[in-house]
């Protein structure tokens, strides 16, 4: 198993391991599903991918707490007591579901949870778009489409054929993928970065990505929403493994992040060309994100580059909540300050203004191409 390989060396390098974590999202907090009435003008919302997204599915996987956060402090700010969310309160699709005026969209797996007329979420923190990444320890987007056609079954079902197809077709779909398949090589050794070539590795998460979207698109789905790639060697924990200079970015994992945005928003502009009526908004984490680290005074934050909770340099280490492989971590005062919550992911105030910039901002500008994900909700 990786995981044991990597605990292997963990004695020199821990943090390698660590970086594995990234991947989570839980809820120990179950909440009882609301029975509401069925409004045949709304737009559901189905969430795939990643720990950026994930709202608690790894609460309810095989995994060990690397990829889960259903534990203090994460949730401390918002929701008081840990959902599995990897913040200290809500996620980017939060806001999103907020601004269009639905609930909090729940976990697919939550127990209980059977009320998918206004979309579910599929996403699993530590997973990527090739099966490989984290394999046994996450959902993977494979697994995240076959749990959306029971979904999509369901739907129609309950719908009715006609109906179930209408939601379907007006629903939005966010997706969030690739940072794991892109860091997992520098936890674990994987050798995949040795076997492929630089651009046939992300030409290969690229097509597994590609798969899915059309796979959806079969189903119906016409309206994606996509998030970019982060500066993943500039992340706190990413970092730490930049031993050459100490503290500066892990230059091979950004170049994986770049080549990738690259290959993302070409993809998505075949797509268009290629598949009728497939509309999406790609919104650029990536800018965003690095605007708020570079200076972080400018959008009401104190530090842009170190996390609120962790350990070491940067709180790189992932530790965060004392539950994983280093148990004394460190926890700042107020999260609000920063834009990193943990050596991976960031912080409520952080998401809500990235949240707030995919839905506001205007079409083909710097930050959303072509389209706002709200022009997404607000079409038909
Ligand atoms: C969960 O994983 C552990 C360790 O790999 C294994 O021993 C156990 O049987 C698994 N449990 C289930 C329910 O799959
Ligand atoms: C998907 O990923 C697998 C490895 O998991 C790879 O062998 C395959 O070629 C990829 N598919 C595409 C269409 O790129
Ligand atoms: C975006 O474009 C749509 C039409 O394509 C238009 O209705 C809408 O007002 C535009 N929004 C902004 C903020 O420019």
């Amino acid at each position: 198993m990786e995981k044991n390989r990597v605990m292997g060396r963990l004695s020199s390098v821990f943090l390698i391991f660590l970086l594995h974590v990234i991947l989570i999202a839980t809820s120990c907090k179950a909440r009882k599903p609301q029975q509401q009435p069925v409004d045949k003008h709304r737009t559901a919302f189905f969430i795939f991918g990643d720990s950026f997204m994930d709202a608690g599915n790894n609460n309810y996987i095989n995994t060990t707490t690397l990829d889960q956060a259903n534990f203090w402090p994460y949730g401390e700010t918002y929701f008081k007591s840990p959902t599995g969310r990897f913040s200290d309160g809500r996620l980017i699709p939060d806001f999103i579901a907020k601004y269009a005026k639905l609930p909090l969209i729940p976990p697919f797996l939550q127990p209980g949870f059977r009320h998918f007329y206004n979309g579910v979420n599929f996403a699993s923190a530590g997973a990527g778009a090739l099966v490989e990444t984290f394999q046994g320890d996450v959902i993977d987007l494979k697994t995240q489409l076959r749990y959306f056609k029971k979904v999509e079954s369901w739907l129609r079902k309950k719908l009715g054929n006609d109906e179930g197809k209408l939601t379907i077709s007006k629903a939005v779909y966010l997706v969030s993928i690739g940072s794991n398949d892109y860091m997992s090589p520098f936890l674990t050794h994987s050798t995949s970065l040795n076997t492929y070539t630089v651009s046939t590795f992300v030409g290969m998460v690229i097509g597994n990505l590609t798969s899915v979207i059309k796979e959806i698109y079969k189903s119906g789905g016409r309206k994606f929403a996509f998030v970019n790639l982060p500066d993943l060697g500039c992340l706190p924990a990413l970092r730490l493994i930049e031993s050459r200079r100490k503290g500066s970015c892990l230059r091979e994992a950004s170049l994986l992040a770049r080549l990738h945005n690259k290959a993302l928003s070409n993809l998505l502009y075949g797509l268009e060309r290629g598949l009728k009526g497939f509309k999406y908004s790609l919104f650029d984490f990536n800018a965003n994100l690095k605007q708020r680290m570079l200076h972080p005074s400018k959008y009401g934050f104190k530090e842009g580059e170190a996390a609120c909770c962790g350990t070491g340099q940067f709180r790189g280490v992932y530790s965060c909540g004392g539950k994983r492989i280093v148990k004394e971590f460190q926890l700042c005062q107020n999260p609000n300050d920063y834009v990193f919550w943990d050596s991976f992911y960031l912080t409520e105030k952080a998401y809500w203004q990235l949240a707030h910039k995919m839905w506001s901002a205007s079409n083909h500008s710097h930050d959303v191409s072509p389209y706002s994900i709200r022009k997404l909700f607000r079409t038909q």
